[in-house]
């Protein structure tokens, strides 16, 4: 493990005493649960291939500002698990007397172990994988556990019912679906509603370049009740300064990450991104704090699933909380921007 030795020891990190003074909470959906309007994922930044030293301090950065939501899945790393276990040593180094203020969430449906159970949403493949989840953070439940995927090759109702029994057990409080499409979503909202267990929380990829939701989730979630949580509001890096010019050493980009390759960064997106810098500019703001006000603004909207690489870019990212919201004007302005 790199850089053991920068992390804070135990008897060092106290939470700062004014940690929820500037961060606002949401209600997510119909239920009683507040989420901050930011929340901390660990998909990259988090495994064993990462920093620990730097996981550390962000997780300890991010609770201290307020941030008590923090996002996992089964297969964060590299390698898949990592994530979930170097959380796990935080959370019982740094944060043990904090459990009760923290929302902590897993998933489960991708691909994580070899053989027929180690993918997809049956009820082997999630009440195993949960399990796994809880071994692995050091934890008896977990605040949200999502199906990750819609499994096309599993009943809903299968899903359903492994979920419901899975809070019935007290190892999740609450179920999140994510990346359903609309039509399954709604489903899977009226099934788990029969069966006592309402779904809290839709997770789906939504940014000012991503704009899918926008053809039926969130009118689905509005409808029924369900919060709704965007993941890669930044479009993984690329909705800040980083690219306009190239591609630096040290971004997401430049990296190993299957998920955002160089290649992706044309002269066509960055011209795209050249415009959108220009709107922001404009608005006293950075690119950055636009595609984050521009989210979280949305309607139905509860929270935003940021990632960071570094303790300064959460901090940066929380300064969106003091950018004002965006007028009607503002947002027509920028609609037209989106489809050019
Ligand atoms: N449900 C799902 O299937 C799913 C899928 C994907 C993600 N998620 C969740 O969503 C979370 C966030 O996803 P994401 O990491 O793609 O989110 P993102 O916020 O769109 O991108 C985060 C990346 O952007 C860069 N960045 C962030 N703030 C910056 C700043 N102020 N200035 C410059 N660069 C900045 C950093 O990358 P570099 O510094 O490395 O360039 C950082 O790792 C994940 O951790 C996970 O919890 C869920």
């Amino acid at each position: 493990m790199a850089n053991e030795s920068q992390m804070p020891s135990a008897a060092v990190y106290q939470a700062a005493a004014n940690r929820y003074d500037a961060m606002e909470y949401r209600l997510c959906g119909r239920s009683g649960l507040r989420l901050p309007r930011l929340s901390l994922g660990l998909w990259h930044n988090f495994g064993s291939v990462d920093d620990f030293g730097k996981a550390t301090a962000m997780v300890c950065r991010a609770f201290d500002r307020g941030i008590t939501h923090f996002d996992l899945a089964n297969n964060y790393g590299p390698e898949p698990g990592t994530a979930e276990e170097n959380f796990g040593r935080i959370l019982s180094a740094q944060l043990a007397g904090h459990r009760d203020e923290m929302i902590i969430s897993t998933k489960a449906g991708h691909r994580m172990w070899p053989g027929p159970y180690g993918d997809g949403c049956s009820r082997k493949s999630l009440m195993s994988s949960l399990d796994q989840s809880l071994r692995r953070m050091r934890l008896d439940y977990v605040d949200i556990f999502y199906s990750h995927r819609y499994d096309a090759d599993t009943p809903l109702e299968e899903t359903a019912c492994a979920l419901a029994d899975i809070v019935r057990s007290g190892k999740a409080l609450y179920i999140g679906i994510s990346k359903y499409p609309a039509p399954e979503a709604r489903r899977m909202y009226a099934l788990l509603e029969s069966l006592g267990t309402p779904c809290l929380i839709h997770q789906d990829r939504y940014s000012m370049l991503v704009r899918k939701p926008e053809q039926g989730v969130l009118e689905a979630v509005q409808e029924q009740g369900v919060g709704f949580i965007a993941f890669s509001p930044l479009a993984q890096g690329l909705l800040t300064d980083k690219y306009l010019n190239g591609v630096p050493e040290g971004s997401r980009a430049a990296g190993p990450s299957v998920f955002l390759k160089r290649d992706d960064i044309t002269p066509g997106l960055q011209a795209r991104l050249r415009r959108l810098n220009a709107v922001a500019s404009d608005y006293g703001c950075s690119l950055s704090q636009l595609a984050l006000r521009w989210v979280m603004d949305a309607p139905a909207v509860t929270s935003v699933i940021v990632g960071a690489s570094s303790v300064a870019q959460i901090d940066s990212n929380l300064e969106v909380l003091s950018v004002p919201p965006l007028s009607a004007g503002q947002r027509a302005e920028l609609a037209s921007v989106l489809e050019a």
